[in-house]
């Protein structure tokens, strides 16, 4: 038993080495203004900021509770939708609360505590105040969100809904034994459409490069979280695991109340037709863009002339509107190389 409790920052086989300096100022030269002070890992080949160094034990060795959800993502293949799914499903009684709370803040993201120093973020008071609260001997340097979220007494609460953009290889490996992952996954192509424009969003990225550097980036793994399918292929292998759910963000849209049906059947709820159709609703991309507009999440937006705020489009098949022919010819030569092996077969259209 450590100080903190049982393996917090226990043994963590996970490598972590900064990146040489004249790889950070090509990255930078590319236009990720932004990219400086980033280390990768090791399994995962994950880049991410070097506040991860000191960090990976913590979060290797999280003490995940039998009742949690965890939503586990590649960035922009549908995180937060999910959480709002997820969040419904398990508060049918209490839905107006997310007209109060907007679902960064009604989930965990304990991702957050390696990406931003969030004691400087006084924007978002509920987080800190929160902390406060929860952890009054808290230490901010030991993570925010981490302790946070192991604070949460278990009797009070649902059960709690853990966001991570971190892959399977950065936990121990009994994680899913332990409690719940719902993997989300979306092709590859709109994924990328979708984190450029993030990356143009957000000041932590601050990319002011064109499409197409961030396109070649994303294919070699030179943005935040790595290469796609380090991430994408430990879920997909483990994915008849009885506490994986694997799905797809298109299937999400082309079959929405099937889908949610065999989500709540995973998460063992008996969920009416009448209940599933009220979450389905209710985490529609319309009504969780206009709660965006009245109960915002606290991002740290940079002023780079991105168009559209997170709820960007929601749609399947965008990638056909950015992308020259030439681009895609190179994307798609990728995207083969890589799913055929797996058997995953992507799809693209609005109705495929
Ligand atoms: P676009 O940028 O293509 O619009 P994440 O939450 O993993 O960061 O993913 C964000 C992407 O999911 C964005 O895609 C966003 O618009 C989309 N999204 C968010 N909520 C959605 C919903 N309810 N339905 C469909 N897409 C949604």
């Amino acid at each position: 038993m450590t100080e903190e409790g049982e393996g917090q920052a226990g043994r963590c086989p996970v490598r972590v080495q900064e990146l040489p300096p004249e790889e950070e100022a090509r990255l930078v030269t590319l236009g990720f203004k932004g990219y400086t002070g980033l280390v990768r890992t090791q399994p995962g080949g994950m880049l991410m900021k070097a506040r991860y160094k000191e960090m990976a034990p913590r979060f290797y060795n999280f003490d995940f509770r039998p009742d949690d959800i965890v939503v586990m993502t590649y960035p922009k293949c549908g995180t937060t939708w999910m959480q709002e799914i997820l969040w419904g499903m398990t508060h049918l009684d209490e839905l107006d609360e997310a007209d109060r709370l907007a679902i960064s803040n009604r989930t965990h993201f304990i991702d957050s505590d390696a990406l931003y120093r969030l004691e400087d973020q006084m924007k978002d008071r509920y987080v800190m105040e929160r902390f406060r609260s929860l952890c009054p001997d808290g230490r901010p340097e030991q993570g925010i969100i981490l302790q946070s979220c192991r604070a949460q007494p278990p009797h009070l609460t649902k059960p709690r809904i853990i966001k991570t953009h971190f892959p399977l290889s950065l936990y121990r490996p009994d994680l899913l034994d332990r409690c719940r992952v719902v993997y989300v996954c979306r092709n590859p192509k709109d994924a990328c459409v979708s984190y450029h424009h993030h990356c143009r969003l957000i000041n932590t990225y601050r990319f002011e490069g064109s499409f197409e550097a961030f396109t070649k980036s994303f294919m070699a793994g030179d943005v935040f979280y790595g290469r796609f399918w380090d991430h994408v292929a430990p879920a997909w292998e483990r994915r008849r695991h009885p506490h994986l759910h694997f799905v797809f963000y298109e299937d999400l849209q082309l079959h929405g109340l099937q889908q949610l049906h065999e989500l709540g059947r995973f998460l063992g709820l008996q969920l009416s037709r009448e209940q599933l159709e009220m979450v389905a609703k209710h985490a529609s991309f319309p009504q969780m863009k206009a709660r965006d507009a009245r109960v915002p999440m606290v991002l740290s937006s940079s002023t780079n002339g991105a168009v559209g705020g997170f709820f960007r489009k929601g749609i399947t098949g965008d990638w056909s509107n950015v992308a020259s022919a030439e681009l895609d010819a190179l994307m798609e030569e990728w995207v083969q190389e890589h799913a055929e092996p797996l058997g995953i077969r992507f799809k693209y259209a609005p109705c495929e």
